[in-house]
């Protein structure tokens, strides 16, 4: 191919990928299979490498981020970032309006829109194409964080239609629920402290150094203001279909406005519907529609008088404290959890609601038989907020927070700096094991995926996984008669290792065993040991040998490892049950070296799930499936044992079941041939 040819094409396939993003991100009505999108991004991936001059700082290929900002440069906003004036009662929303009809000498036009629950973002466009994005900051300067939100999938890097040549258009990153869920989730597995609600996570993944990582967490972008000289329409409604028409993602939920009333019933509605959304809003915001109009009434220092906030309010209600119980997580950190009155709160009967930690006990003085205030505020778990002091009775005493581990009574320990109470029984703490071990089997980790969380537990109460090390110990005869039954009053649910069940168990334990060394590290679950840093670490010592004599001063030389990690693999490795179970692992076979497993060739199968099914040949000679299967995890695939709705490509040979086709074709789970394979990941043979 040419210089000339690959410019053509890499401008086609740039062209075609932006429009199927724009589908699938903005407009949500994808046209073509994920597979099908990922062979045009694949192609043009390949032609960039051929012909790095032409590759484009705005290519698609870009979203994918690997950009390391170390420090974020600032900038100075060409308009400062304002806020809004807040009101939160339907009398204060009126005086705005009245003051506004006021000054106008008659009622405008108003837009009603939603108050989502981010963080602002100013985003440039020159001739079409994104030339910056900034944090709102201190309103009149910001961060440069373009890089990162070229990785927003909902942000267009270049424009369609008859946009303005140069304007500024600012709007709010959010974090969806079913990301934020995602991400937390992982952060307990990973030991990280989880973000207390979707806003916080959405700021902290925005200034994140590494671009790579923000592309991971699944941030949106919603836009709701276009700024420049010389804009072609002379209202923000207007101006916002418009924007939506080249290509950003303005939702559809915004009305004009022709009365009070209209404010009310938007306000109304939104505030019962917002639970049915699938991110956060924390209000709505009205807006005067035409810009002469908006220019009339002007700006006070802090905020334009044309737009106001409404925030909802979040509901308090006020209910009697029975109990405080003590929770304790599998990492051992101890919380305190009070026990209420059931009460109705925002459409649910809250029956309990966190407390913390011990200063938040100390800090409310909260006592058992107190009136409590309980508030649902933009966390996900009701709080209290206050108590009705002046009902208190006289015999109440404070809480004495608990000493010892409610589970194992151990002797509970506080570090310095932290706020959290731990048992620092880690191996013998029931919670913190079966945490352990539902970590170790997790699909980052070891991938054991047959067994979920329910038959890991069955397996620690019928005593025979205690630790990592007993899955590998496991006979099919022992596990037949396992049974173990939830009832919690409403629905009853059995566990049943069955024939079917203990084969397929055994079979991915036995998989384990190939997982790389710094999987395998991540699994045995070390505190603040995350698979980021498993990673460092495995490729710094090599083997766990190594690994396990370092002394504190080596391991801080590894990028990324500071004390706090240093200290915690040395205390881990001092202990003689560890030293045990990785002996034990050692002999089962788990992989305890870098390059002793399947050797990494590339990433073009990074994360994807895959099934193989069937028998295999290249040219003629038969190709055992396990060899398929290393050929996968090799560019970095993952196999899974069978067909759900999260894999996604089957890799079928001959003689492939009809059930598992069956399946693929009702779940849309893209069939491949090994030839398709070898295709993907640009090799000429197995
Ligand atoms: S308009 C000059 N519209 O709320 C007014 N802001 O308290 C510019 N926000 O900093 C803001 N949704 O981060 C506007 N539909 C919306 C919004 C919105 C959320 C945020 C934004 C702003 C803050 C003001």
């Amino acid at each position: 191919m040419t210089s000339a040819d690959a410019k053509l094409r890499i401008r086609e396939l740039t062209d075609l990928i932006d429009y199927h993003n724009r589908q699938y991100y903005q407009l949500a009505s994808p046209e073509i299979s994920d597979y099908d999108f990922d062979m045009l991004l694949d192609e043009l991936i390949n032609l960039e490498k051929r012909f790095p001059d032409l590759a484009d700082p705005l290519s698609p290929t870009q979203r994918v981020g690997g950009e390391i900002t170390k420090e974020f440069e600032t900038f100075t906003h060409i308009r400062p970032m304002l806020s809004l004036g807040n009101t939160y009662s339907q009398a204060e929303l009126a005086d705005w309006d009245n003051r506004v009809v006021k000054q106008l000498g008659y009622r405008p036009i108003y837009v009603c829109e939603l108050k989502y629950d981010g963080l602002a973002i100013s985003l440039h466009y020159e001739n079409g194409k994104l030339v910056r994005a900034v944090t709102r900051g201190d309103g009149v300067r910001g961060d440069d964080v373009t890089n990162n939100v070229k990785t927003i999938k909902s942000v267009p890097l270049r424009l369609n239609g008859d946009f303005p040549e140069s304007f500024e258009i600012r709007g709010e990153v959010i974090l969806p629920h079913s990301a934020f869920n995602a991400l937390n989730n992982q952060r307990e597995i990973d030991g990280d402290a989880p973000f207390a609600n979707p806003r916080n996570a959405a700021a902290g993944s925005i200034k994140l150094q590494d671009s790579a990582e923000v592309a991971h967490r699944g941030l949106d972008c919603m836009l709701y203001f276009v700024l420049g000289e010389g804009l072609d329409y002379d209202n923000h409604y207007d101006s916002l279909a418009a924007a939506r028409s080249w290509g950003f993602k303005v939702p559809m939920y915004t009305i004009k406005a022709h009365s009070l009333a209209d404010i009310y019933e938007f306000i109304d509605f939104w505030d019962i519907e917002r639970n049915n959304l699938p991110f956060d809003i924390d209000g709505v915001v009205i807006k005067v529609n035409k810009y002469s109009e908006q220019e009339k009434l002007g700006f006070t220092a802090k905020s334009p008088r044309w737009a106001i906030s409404y925030k909802f309010k979040a509901e308090r209600v006020s209910t009697t404290l029975l109990d405080i119980v003590y929770q304790v997580g599998r990492t051992g950190a101890i919380t305190p959890v009070a026990v209420l009155e059931p009460v109705q709160l925002a459409g649910t009967t809250v029956k309990r609601a966190s407390l913390h930690n011990a200063d938040v006990i100390a800090q409310l003085d909260v006592r058992i038989g107190d009136q409590v205030y309980v508030e649902k505020g933009g966390e996900i778990i009701p709080k209290i907020v206050g108590v009705d002091i002046d009902s208190r009775k006289e015999d109440s005493k404070p809480i004495e927070f608990i000493s010892n581990c409610p589970e194992c009574g151990t002797m509970l320990v506080r570090e310095q700096g932290e706020a959290a109470w731990y048992c620092p029984a880690e191996d013998t703490c029931p919670p913190q094991i079966k945490g352990k071990l539902e970590h170790f089997i997790s699909r980052k980790a070891m991938n054991i995926d047959s067994l979920g969380e329910g038959k890991t537990e069955a397996l620690y109460e019928h005593g025979m996984v205690n630790n990592v090390a007993d899955f590998y110990d496991l006979k099919p005869e022992q596990l037949l008669n396992i049974v173990k039954v939830y009832d919690d009053g409403i629905k009853r649910r059995e566990v049943r290792f069955r024939d079917k069940t203990i084969s397929n168990l055994l079979t991915s334990i036995e998989e384990s065993k190939k997982v790389p060394f710094e999987r395998v590290l991540f699994a045995l679950g070390i505190r603040f040991v995350g698979e980021t840093t498993a990673k460092k670490i495995a490729s710094h010592f090599k083997s766990i040998e190594a690994l396990a004599s370092a002394t504190r001063d080596q391991l801080i030389t590894v990028d990324e490892v500071g004390d706090r990690i240093a200290d915690s693999v040395v205390a881990w490795f001092s202990k003689a049950e560890h030293k045990e179970i990785i002996e034990r692992l050692k002999s089962a076979g788990l992989t305890f070296e870098i390059g002793q497993a399947t050797e990494r060739k590339g990433n073009e199968l990074q994360d994807k799930k895959f099934v193989v099914s069937g028998t295999f040949d290249f040219n003629g000679k038969p190709v055992a499936r396990s060899v398929v299967q290393d050929f996968i995890t090799s560019y970095g695939g993952i196999m899974v044992s069978s067909v759900s709705s999260k894999t996604n490509y089957i890799v079928a040979g001959d003689n492939m079941g009809p059930e598992k086709e069956k399946k693929a074709m009702s779940l849309g789970v893209s069939i491949i041939s090994l030839t398709e394979l070898l295709e993907m990941t640009n090799c000429d043979s197995i």
